[in-house]
């Protein structure tokens, strides 16, 4: 094995659950296969950092985080993707999800880094607090989350230091990707979440904490109750809010919340794959 010549953590992550992880896996690796230096981290979950690509070289590990939206990698990343090369670097694919199931993701995650010209060499899900509520995974990644992270960096560690060569992790999932099944509400309709977006109380000071934070860049800053562009629910505005003023209404979508509030309160434990 060649020597390690740079650690970067790669991160989309709108309510912050996706870079907390990766950040403990990039530090605890750098410190075990890169002595004495520290990780870079690129964050590309705000629309300006997703105009411009990244490329890397071999000798180089890219630790690449995203959590899961509808148990895939979220769409809005499909073309940022396209603008990431690999050019032979090793890549350790992470997604984070909310306590429901990870399902197609994290096999997704591995083909596009794979495709991407990245020799995958790890691959773990964790689990973050669910974008949609509080409740559900609340707190999470928490200290045995964080232990578990830094446990998974020695495994990857270990490997890459081993003498013989590297093979590609296989990570859990089928092929072709499933979609998830269409859900229904009380009313027998077909759940449809397109046009959810979120409300604006008037505890809202006009900070504009939720204009900076929107990956998507939709947040009107004169107006800031005003939704100018696709909203994807990620919740980055709820959960940053410092006026708790951000909430969805849509009747779907709390459907949705409370299913998944009642059904995914079982703990599920990080899965690792070297
Ligand atoms: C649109 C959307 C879809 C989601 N779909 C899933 C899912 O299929 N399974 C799951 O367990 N969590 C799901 N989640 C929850 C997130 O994966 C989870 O909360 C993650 O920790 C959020 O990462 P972040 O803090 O980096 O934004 C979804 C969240 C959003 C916003």
């Amino acid at each position: 094995m060649r020597p390690i010549r740079s650690i970067t953590a790669m991160t989309f992550s709108p309510t912050g659950t996706t870079r907390r992880i990766v950040s403990r896996i990039a530090k605890v690796l750098c410190e075990k296969a890169c002595r004495g230096r520290v990780p870079a981290h690129r964050d590309f979950t705000l629309p300006g950092a997703r105009s411009e690509g990244a490329s890397f070289r071999e000798g180089e590990v890219v630790v690449f985080g995203v959590p899961v939206y509808a148990g895939r990698v979220p769409k809005v990343l499909s073309e940022y993707m396209k603008t990431v090369r690999g050019n032979g670097a090793l890549a350790v694919a992470v997604v984070v999800y909310g306590n429901r199931d990870y399902d197609d993701a994290l096999l997704e995650l591995t083909d596009l880094l794979d495709s991407q010209g990245f020799l995958v060499a790890a691959a773990a899900a964790f689990i973050g607090e669910h974008s949609y509520s509080r409740l559900i995974a609340e707190g999470r990644p928490d200290e045995e989350d964080m232990a578990l992270a830094a446990e998974f960096s020695a495994g990857v560690a270990r490997k890459m230091g081993g003498a013989v060569p590297m093979a590609k992790a296989v990570a859990k999932g089928h092929r072709p990707y499933r979609e998830l099944p269409v859900s229904r509400n009380e009313k027998g309709e077909a759940i449809d979440l397109s046009g959810a977006r979120p409300q604006t109380s008037p505890a809202c000071r006009e900070c504009g904490q939720c204009v900076e934070v929107c990956p998507m860049g939709s947040i009107d800053r004169e107006d800031v109750s005003a939704i100018v562009g696709e909203c994807i629910r990620c919740n980055a505005c709820v959960k940053t809010c410092p006026s708790g003023a951000k909430y969805f209404a849509d009747g779907d979508y709390l459907t949705v919340k409370r299913w998944l509030e009642t059904h995914c309160a079982q703990r599920r434990t990080p899965e690792f794959f070297l």
